[in-house]
């Protein structure tokens, strides 16, 4: 199958998914509505399709990573609401549409992203798609991602540090911690759900090919900050110069930029070569990625 067929293939699977979630009525509709008004806003579900097409690479099918790649877009969508919010890069404009608490008032957002948080965890923890001891695993996985040694630390440092000048060490920890952890997460998650067991050589090949495209991911992210415009990108522009945050596009220009993103994916690309049953379509993603206009 062509690489964009399949990646269309995997991303209607996750969509059918979560269109069914948090349908439920009640009083509390309103944060329901603010919950799905992020999640459903179109992202590109990089991380659930990683998720999917590690389990399809270890034992050939995505089918039992279903639930894990619902989850890790539920935490990856909270952590943007929480992103955006004015404590944080105070942007309005978020997959092409206002951002969580713009249209709904902060409080709200901050309380949709923290229930999209649960519910990943829930996911997880109650998938019948894959054994209870691999969701215990997947949980674990998940939580150590989102956390202080991963995620979480990552935005700490990212806005602990706006003002200052940082050098290339400190802006590579942060953007392993703040994205490639999570890119990460997704990865092991689609190994854990797999009825075959990966061996100690594939979760480490998985573990690298998610740092590098992590790298390039966020160099990739902080160069459409500065070349793209809102209308492609779906978010603003500029929005990390206006905060004073060291990028690497303030650190080193596009032109580098291009050549470390290209640096990182084939590296990206090595690290998972003739280890998994195929790692075509993986290869093409981490390609398709490097070059994203969005
Ligand atoms: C944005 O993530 C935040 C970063 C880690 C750079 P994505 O670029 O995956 O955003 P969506 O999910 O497609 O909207
Ligand atoms: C955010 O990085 C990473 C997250 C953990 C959400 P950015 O702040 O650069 O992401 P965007 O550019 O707002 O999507
Ligand atoms: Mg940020
Ligand atoms: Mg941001
Ligand atoms: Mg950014």
């Amino acid at each position: 199958m062509e690489f964009e067929q399949a990646y269309q293939s995997a991303l209607a699977l996750v969509e059918q998914e979560l269109a069914g979630c948090f349908l439920e009525e009640g009083p509390h509709d309103k944060l329901l509505d603010a919950m799905r008004y992020s999640l459903l806003a179109g992202g590109k579900r990089v991380r659930p399709v990683l998720a999917l097409k590690f389990c399809e690479a270890l034992c050939g099918s995505m089918e039992p990573a279903l639930d894990y790649a619902c989850g890790v877009e539920m935490l990856h969508t909270y952590s943007l609401i929480h992103d955006d919010l004015p404590c944080m890069d105070n942007d309005e404009l978020r997959r092409g549409k206002p951002t969580c608490h713009v249209k709904y008032g902060e409080w709200l957002a901050l309380l949709a992203g923290d229930a999209l948080q649960a519910a990943a965890f829930e996911r997880l923890a109650s998938s019948s798609r894959a054994t209870p001891a691999a969701n215990g695993r997947a949980c674990a996985v998940l939580a150590k991602a989102a956390g202080c040694a991963g995620m979480c630390a990552g935005q700490y440092l990212d806005i602990a540090d706006e003002g200052r000048q940082l050098d290339v060490d400190r802006l590579t920890q942060i953007h392993l911690w703040k994205t490639s952890a999570l890119l990460k997460a997704a990865c092991l998650l689609g190994l854990t759900a797999s009825p075959e067991e990966p061996s100690p050589e594939q979760w480490a090949a998985a573990e690298r090919y998610a740092g590098e495209l992590g790298l390039a991911f966020q160099i990739r992210d902080d160069m459409l900050d500065v070349e793209s415009t809102p209308e492609e990108l779906g978010k603003p522009i500029g929005s990390d110069a206006d905060n004073g945050k060291t990028t690497f596009a303030s650190l080193y220009g596009l032109d580098e930029c291009s050549r470390l993103v290209a640096e990182h994916t084939r590296r990206a690309q090595e690290s998972i070569s003739g280890v998994f049953r195929d790692t075509e379509f993986l290869s093409r993603l981490a390609q398709s990625l490097a070059g994203r206009k969005n």
